[in-house]
């Protein structure tokens, strides 16, 4: 039986446990000197990292301006990020970026922004390593930009990023080889991506192409809309999740599972029963940044209310579930 605590090795990175943060937006969040990272960033990762989690990825961050040094790319944005990492290690835990690239309607793209687009997909994954990121997370996920190139129904594109699977992944596959040449051979590359693209085939066929590509590691969310359709009887956790499950019988590679994992049971019964190989918790983990460790040593977790709008999108200063503590 796999337990919780079972390290996995990915790319020579030694992840100590099952459980993750995922990508997550710190909205109310301020940098400092007018960059958009600072303090309150490093203050915040470093909480978890000391609270047990294995891998932590951080927030989604806008690979444009990679190339020039604008955006979130600025020297005050480089320092703090350089501390997030350097202090995630200093507790042991492996930790990546997630790169995005914005929403734009791909259909509309010319070939020449879809190439300078990729530009900045490379230099943000180098110059992550350079920041001594473990890897990045390439967010093909929840309707965006990269996630509209991977889903069948929305690609129109009749050049060489439309039409099959390997087509759609293209944007990203073809810059690849680029990235891990320019990047030491323990640099993770990752992708987050949904299952219904639109149909449940396409998903494991973009997986599959994923995977045959030389990605590393599957974070399993949902594409254009999250999935509604039920999931078996016993299974205790959402549609979202069970993708993740449906796509780790589909790959040789590790698949993370997410969504409305909340409690200690959920997490033992993903790991403990190889449904997948990772458990992200999202909101679970900005409420109780020890949520890793508390769920390691079996004590009490501070439990996310579930708010119909998570107050972390806004001011999570009025986060329910952290005044309650
Ligand atoms: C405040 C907030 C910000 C988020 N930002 C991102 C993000 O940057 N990138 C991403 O892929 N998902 C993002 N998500 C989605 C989470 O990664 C996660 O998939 C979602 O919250 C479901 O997991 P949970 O139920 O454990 O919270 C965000 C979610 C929240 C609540």
């Amino acid at each position: 039986m796999t337990e919780i605590t079972d390290e996995l090795v990915i790319r020579g990175n030694h992840i100590k446990n099952r459980i993750v943060m995922p990508p997550m937006v710190t909205f109310s969040f301020h940098g400092d000197n007018g960059s958009y990272y600072g303090k309150q960033h490093i203050e915040h990762y470093t909480k978890r990292a000391k609270g047990g989690a294995g891998l932590i990825i951080v927030q989604a961050t806008s690979v444009f301006g990679a190339v020039d040094s604008t955006g979130m790319w600025s020297a005050g944005d480089i320092s703090a990020l350089k501390q997030i990492a350097s202090n995630c290690h200093e507790y042991s835990v492996i930790v990546m970026m997630q790169l995005h690239c914005g929403n734009f309607d791909i259909n509309e793209l010319s070939a020449e922004d879809v190439h300078s687009m990729q530009r900045n997909m490379k230099q943000a994954a180098i110059r992550a390593c350079e920041m001594d990121f473990d890897g990045v997370e390439y967010h093909f996920a929840h309707g965006y930009t990269l996630c509209k190139f991977l889903d069948a129904s929305y690609n129109h594109r009749t050049d060489q990023y439309g039409g099959d699977a390997l087509n759609r992944a293209r944007v990203l596959t073809q810059v690849l080889p680029e990235i891990r040449n320019n990047t030491h051979k323990n640099f993770i590359v990752s992708i987050r991506m949904g299952e219904y693209l639109p149909e449940s085939k396409d998903g494991i066929e973009a997986a599959k192409t994923f995977e045959k590509a030389g990605i590393d590691l599957l974070h399993i969310s949902f594409g254009m809309q999250p999935p509604t359709n039920p999931v078996p009887d016993g299974f205790i956790c959402s549609p979202i999740t069970y993708s993740g499950c449906k796509i780790k019988k589909e790959v040789k590679i590790p698949v993370i599972a997410v969504n409305e994992i909340r409690t200690e049971e959920q997490v033992r019964f993903l790991i403990e029963n190889d449904y997948v190989d990772f458990a992200a918790v999202g909101r679970g983990m900005l409420v109780d940044p020890d949520f890793a460790n508390h769920v390691i040593n079996g004590a009490p977790v501070n439990t996310c209310l579930g708010c119909e709008r998570c107050f972390w999108f806004t001011d999570s200063t009025l986060c329910p579930a952290e005044n309650k503590k």
